[in-house]
């Protein structure tokens, strides 16, 4: 039988509890498709940090690279620094397999309610293309004093004062982190939206905020322009990122790929999770098209529910289906959506958080048995 091997890192806080529940409804899925998951468990989360000081090692990384989809939980732990986790798990995944493609589907499935009242599901059903390599992200920025860093960052004298009412002297700590956007960066995500909207409904948003950071957003806009002249298929706006969170609210309706670079990509998809009826059921790809992609529910290790069984699975389980598909097992993929779907509209087992009272295991448990073979 056809099996494939799939890393998977449940990392920490609910990410285990999730992610298990992902495992049992991926392996009811192959069943009913015909094919076999091994699933190899990898122990980095902070639990591992702390007992060992690895956070993933050249050799981890250099071992994941021989697999085309891992499978994640989540990453965040009290008693770790932030940044730390984030930096050295979940970021680290991304940039070292160039996961350059982060696609978070924003779509309001049957059987939820939206906190946007009277949107019916249709209504909402957007995706999200974020950036996923640079920007923000690409972690270059520093500590230092004024004295060197306004002449670097060519910030007058004039503006830094008149914005901060301080007595600059030469040693006053200041901190800075420089967003970097790259053509090559730009044109590759933008062709692979661009494309991805061919398969939808032909319609693409391009975020910035070119107004005010006219450096990055500038090129960016421009790169956009340019790359989409390929696409004359395609309709396409711009919104600027202030503007773009007031219409997933005003009117979600208007969306259909939305492409963000990565900081406003990450807070967008919050919102998004929340049109959608919550972060319990937003997934996520980290996707490298000819590589290593990485499957994540959207939310994250949400500590204070840890081991309550109180989480809700579904987001873990529909990035699942995303990594099925990403393997090609595309109807496999759908049929866990489906899964999901049913069990929701049937209301017969919710978590907490859909006003229900099942566990997380008991979700899990039902979605399973949707995909008809016994769980
Ligand atoms: C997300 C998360 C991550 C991000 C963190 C955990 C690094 O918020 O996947 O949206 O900022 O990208
Ligand atoms: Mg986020």
């Amino acid at each position: 039988m056809k099996t494939y091997t799939i890393p998977v890192i449940p990392g920490d806080g609910i990410g285990p509890e999730v992610i298990a529940e992902g495992m049992k409804v991926l392996d009811a899925a192959a069943q009913a498709h015909g094919f076999r998951i091994e699933w190899v468990t990898y122990p980095h989360g902070a639990d591992h940090y702390l007992r060992t000081g690895e956070l993933l090692s050249d050799r981890t990384l250099q071992e994941l690279s021989q697999f085309k989809a891992i499978y994640f939980g989540a990453c965040g732990d009290e008693r770790v620094p932030p940044g730390v986790l984030e930096r050295g798990i979940v970021l680290a995944i991304r940039n070292h397999f160039d996961e350059y493609v982060n696609l978070r589907p924003i779509r309001l499935l049957e059987g939820v309610r939206s906190p946007l009242r009277d949107k019916k599901p249709g209504d909402i059903d957007f995706v999200v293309v974020r950036e996923n390599t640079e920007d923000f992200y690409v972690g270059a920025g520093g500590k230092a004093s004024i004295g060197m860093t306004r002449s670097q960052l060519n910030i007058s004298r004039k503006i830094y004062q008149a914005r901060f009412d301080l007595e600059i002297t030469s040693n006053e700590p200041i901190a800075y982190q420089v967003g970097l956007i790259s053509r090559a960066g730009a044109r590759r995500v933008m062709r692979y939206a661009l494309e991805f909207a061919r398969g939808r409904k032909k319609h693409l948003t391009l975020i910035d905020k070119a107004n005010v950071l006219t450096e990055m957003y500038g090129l960016w806009r421009s790169e956009f322009t340019e790359v989409a002249t390929e696409f004359r298929d395609l309709q396409t706006d711009i919104l600027l990122v202030d503007a773009a969170a007031m219409e997933f609210v005003r009117n979600p309706e208007r969306f259909d790929v939305v492409l963000a670079p990565n900081l406003f990509g990450d807070i967008l998809t919050d919102l998004g999770a929340m049109l959608q009826g919550g972060l319990g059921l937003a997934p996520s790809g980290n996707i490298n098209p000819r590589g290593t992609s990485m499957f994540e529910p959207v939310h994250g290790s949400a500590p204070v529910l840890k081991g309550l069984q109180k989480a809700n699975p579904v987001a873990a389980i529909w990035a699942g289906a995303m990594l099925l598909d990403s393997l090609g097992e595309n109807s496999a993929g759908k049929a866990v959506i489906h899964a999901i779907e049913k069990c929701l509209r049937n209301g017969r087992v919710l978590t907490p958080d859909l006003g229900g009272t099942s566990s997380t295991s008991g979700a899990g448990d039902e979605i399973a048995r949707m995909l008809g073979v016994s769980a």
